[in-house]
């Protein structure tokens, strides 16, 4: 797709970031490098969203008579700038682009209306931490609910889940967002985490059967959940083998850090291409790393890595006596430590802000490069 120059014959994509109208721009046609471009992009959005003006972006086929083609930017640059919106996957490595910017003149569409709505809900998060209040009856709510083991209430489709309501939501919005064909996740216990994946993953076949028009079989999948746990209990795997989401689940049966488990993970991984992981096993520092540093890196570009029980770290001192973790010694530290050395991932505040109610506050991290 590249021609001896270095220039791109062919190349399409547009994003529409947009709520309330300011100004309306001339359409301007460059010819930009993809770093140059992913920064002037960036600003543009960033621009577009101060002013609340609807942006659009468009690359272009050189030649008028091409077909515009979809493409995937591997460049990590473009993978940080797109990150505050919604762009579809482009798929080609390109040195340059020509491209169209505009600022669009005003149009009261249902896209606009829903940029206004998330707006408004970083204004509210915004509002909600600078919420001294809130904020300390938030922490003072998950300190005493932790005490009295209130993530162990909850169900998944009939199996008991091992979250908090809102971080269930949180990660449905983020497979809903990313579209994972594979979840890695340590930690099964009941199977609830995976169940409720493996039903999102479901759902997500059934959206895109939707759209082509096309109908599927439920019960195939090329999209699974992978599940490691040390200790899979015999009457818990007689439900997962009974569940209605059994076909899109496969679990390995050892410690997550063994290093024939991580091999055998690494080698089902392979064959998927979006990659999103949960790490909610043994929750000692030393453990959670050795995880991140066996798993992160298969997270793919743009998904998550997500690190529970982080709320250790703003626990009592001596809220967890028949536990190997607590306070300096858990998912949180292990984190920390992790992100110390490693500039592929972030974390994303926007998810643990927006929840106040979470047990993996700085947990949600981001894959940018
Ligand atoms: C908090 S539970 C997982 C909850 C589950 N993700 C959910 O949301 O319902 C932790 C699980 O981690 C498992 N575990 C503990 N140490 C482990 C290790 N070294 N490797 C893999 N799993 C481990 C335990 O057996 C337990 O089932």
């Amino acid at each position: 797709m590249t021609d001896a120059k270095g220039f791109v014959s062919r190349a399409v994509c547009a994003a529409l970031v947009a709520a309330y109208p300011m100004v309306a721009y001339p359409m301007v046609r460059q010819v930009v490098d993809i770093a140059a471009m992913a920064n002037a992009l960036a600003k543009g959005i960033e621009t577009a969203c101060a002013g609340r003006a609807p942006f659009s972006f468009g690359a272009r086929p050189e030649n008028p008579d091409d077909p515009p083609v979809l493409i995937e930017l591997r460049d990590t640059e473009w993978a940080a700038c797109i990150s505050p919106i919604s762009i579809p996957p482009l798929s080609l490595q390109l040195n340059y682009l020509f491209v169209d910017l505009k600022m669009n003149a005003p149009s009261p569409t249902k896209d606009n209306a829903m940029t206004k709505f998330q707006s408004d809900i970083q204004d509210r998060t915004q509002a909600m931490g600078a919420d001294t209040k809130l904020q300390t009856s938030a922490l003072a709510f998950l300190q005493s609910s932790a005490v009295a083991e209130y993530s162990y209430n909850f169900h998944w489709m009939g199996r008991p889940i091992i979250q908090y309501p809102q971080d269930i939501v949180a990660m449905q919005e983020l497979i809903w967002e990313v579209k994972p064909d594979l979840i890695i996740e340590t930690g099964i216990a009941h199977g609830g985490s995976l169940i409720f994946s493996a039903s999102l993953l479901a759902m997500l076949d059934m959206t895109e059967a939707m759209e082509a028009g096309q109908t599927f079989d439920p019960s195939r999948s090329a999209r699974k959940v992978l599940g490691i746990d040390i200790d899979i209990r015999e009457h818990n795997l007689a439900a997962i083998d009974a569940h209605p989401m059994r076909s899109r689940i496969e679990m390995i049966q050892g410690s997550s850090i063994d290093s024939e488990v991580v091999a055998q993970v690494r080698n089902f991984a392979a064959d998927y291409k979006k990659i999103l992981i949960c790490l909610d096993s043994n929750h000692t520092h030393d453990h959670v790393l050795e995880e991140l540093k066996a798993y992160a890196d298969l997270t793919s570009v743009g998904s998550y890595c997500v690190v529970f029980d982080t709320l250790i770290e703003d626990m009592e001192e001596d809220a967890y006596p028949n536990r190997p973790w607590g306070k300096g010694d858990n998912p949180q530290t292990a984190v920390r430590a992790f992100l110390q050395d490693e500039s592929r991932f972030e974390i994303d505040a926007s998810v643990h802000e927006r929840l106040l109610i979470t047990v993996a506050k700085n947990g949600y991290l981001r894959r940018v490069r």
